[in-house]
């Protein structure tokens, strides 16, 4: 039986960060080199300790299954806001009684609990770290006040002392590479006042397959600093011997 997806069903197509384009082709893109789940997990189990943990854009569940394998006991949990995605997911990760699904917007989401430890990697939000230049964050929520509610609800989410681990990834370039059944992904950035537009497409000898066009908005990491300080968060330096992800502390003055 796939695992039950909690929250609202339906309705989400077409919002930020939608991912329904993409969501029958997402493992096939992602299990051909281009995110290596074991080394993030990896990262998350080797640096932190927690009995319940949060993954905010967890997408078809790929992280989750290996996080699942690896931490039995630890209360599990994925949000994410695109229902193809989570479907995907639910099949996934049948077999995992301690992880739970939930089809929320990070916007407006309520878990009603607090978890040890958040985490989001290629998710709503990430960093990229390109050579000795500074991290600069990029969000999904292309709406300055839309990463002010979700930022907000993240906060509401994490116990006091816990952390917020915001993936890293390379520099953002037009890409293009073959996928493991001969298909073509390739993507294109375009900026934007606040950010850069995504385009992301597979083709099949000429063919275009799959389409998706998602609008970010990016922070240098100074306005990061502050976005984040204004939740509670506060980089955590100590963390950081992982190469994956830029670790917040939730500060104990927040709620
Ligand atoms: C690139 S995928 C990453 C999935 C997963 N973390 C992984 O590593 O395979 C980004 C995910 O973030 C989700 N997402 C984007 N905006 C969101 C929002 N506002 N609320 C919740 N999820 C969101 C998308 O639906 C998508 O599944």
């Amino acid at each position: 039986m796939p695992l039950p997806i909690m929250g609202v069903s339906g309705g989400v197509v077409g919002e930020m960060g939608d991912y329904t384009n993409m969501s029958a082709y997402y493992d096939l893109i992602m299990t051909s080199g281009y995110y290596d789940y074991q080394k993030i997990v990896e990262n998350i189990t080797r640096n932190n300790s927690f009995g319940s943990v949060l993954e905010i854009g967890c997408g078809t569940g790929l992280i989750l299954e290996e996080l699942g394998q690896r931490q039995p006991g630890a209360d599990i949990m994925g949000v994410d806001l695109t229902e193809a995605m989570l479907s995907i997911a639910s099949e996934r990760l049948q077999q995992f009684p301690n992880i739970s699904l939930s089809l929320q917007n990070v916007t407006n989401f309520d878990l009603k609990k607090r978890y040890d430890l958040a985490f989001s990697y290629g998710g709503v939000w990430y960093f990229v770290v390109d050579g000795d230049n500074e991290p600069f964050m990029v969000s999904h929520l292309y709406q300055e006040e839309s990463n002010h509610q979700g930022l907000a609800r993240v906060a509401s989410h994490v116990n006091t002392g816990g952390r917020l681990l915001l993936g890293i990834q390379g520099p953002h370039r037009d890409y293009e590479k073959p996928v493991s059944n001969g298909m073509l992904y390739s993507q294109k950035i375009e900026p934007t006042e606040h950010g850069f537009i995504k385009h992301y497409y597979l083709a099949e000898r000429e063919e275009v397959v799959m389409a998706q066009t998602i609008n970010y908005r990016t922070y240098r990491w100074s306005e990061t600093l502050a976005l984040l300080a204004q939740y509670g968060f506060e980089h955590d330096a100590d963390a950081e011997k992982c190469s994956h992800f830029i670790a917040f502390k939730k500060s104990v003055s927040a709620q």
